[in-house]
């Protein structure tokens, strides 16, 4: 199929700079679909952790992550279900996270998600985020944007994030996890998180969610209208 007439945006950056909560404002927004990368690199991890599997078989990852029965919104919108299993909550623990950062280490891993991520580009337009959305697996995006963020900030929504879920956390311990995993996710050999030479960064440390949805629709909204 050849889509690559159909716009997408990029939103790249470490984890907890509200990328997340951006991509799928921005998505509603434009009535574009949606690609969170990292859930997928969550479910392989998950299942790979279910599984047994060794990190140091590349090929046996890659080949599990190639069958692995993957659906979105079979449990409601927003859902990943595993094997028809609902795994949304599964994928955002501690382990998911850890096991997310583990697999996407793994290059032949990162092979083998890429069809799936490429065919969330459909009509009329994608938001996709991630670690690598504007340098690998959509570097002919018409906007690319890359979030950070202080790590304190960053750990801190994290933490408020758990509270208010009814989890304990503990701050110390959260700021040393997400440090560990940003190290990995940019050094990794292939596909290290880093902004493409074309994305616009925006430091999110001082900004509230509509201050950075009202930036990066600005970009958006010039981008798209060269598109078309
Ligand atoms: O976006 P997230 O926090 O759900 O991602 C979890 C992990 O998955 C992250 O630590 C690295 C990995 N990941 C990746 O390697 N490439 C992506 N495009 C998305 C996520």
């Amino acid at each position: 199929m050849n889509n690559i007439n159909i716009p997408v945006i990029t939103i790249d950056g470490p984890s907890a700079t509200g990328k997340g909560t951006l991509a799928a404002s921005l998505a509603a927004h434009l009535d574009f679909h949606l690609l969170d990368s990292g859930s997928l690199y969550r479910i392989l991890g998950v299942a790979v952790a279910r599984a047994g599997l060794s990190l140091d078989e590349p090929e046996v990852i890659a080949q599990f992550a190639r069958n692995l029965d993957i659906q979105f919104g079979l449990h409601g919108g927003g859902s990943v279900a595993l094997d028809g299993e609902d795994v949304s909550i599964v994928i955002r623990t501690d382990l998911g996270s850890d096991m997310a950062s583990k697999v996407g280490a793994i290059p032949a891993a990162r092979e083998a998600l890429l069809d799936r991520q490429l065919a969330f580009r459909q009509s009329p337009g994608l938001v996709a985020d991630g670690r690598d959305m504007g340098t690998v697996v959509f570097p002919d995006a018409c906007a690319k944007f890359f979030l950070t963020a202080s790590a304190e900030a960053r750990a801190q929504r994290r933490y408020k994030q758990l509270l208010d879920k009814g989890i304990d956390a503990i701050f110390p311990a959260l700021l040393r996890e997400l440090d560990e995993r940003d190290k990995r996710d940019r050094s990794r050999s292939v596909s290290p998180m880093q902004p493409a030479g074309d994305a616009i960064v925006i430091d999110t440390t001082e900004l509230d969610r509509s201050e950075v949805m009202e930036q990066v629709l600005r970009w958006v909204t010039v981008a798209l209208s060269r598109e078309s």
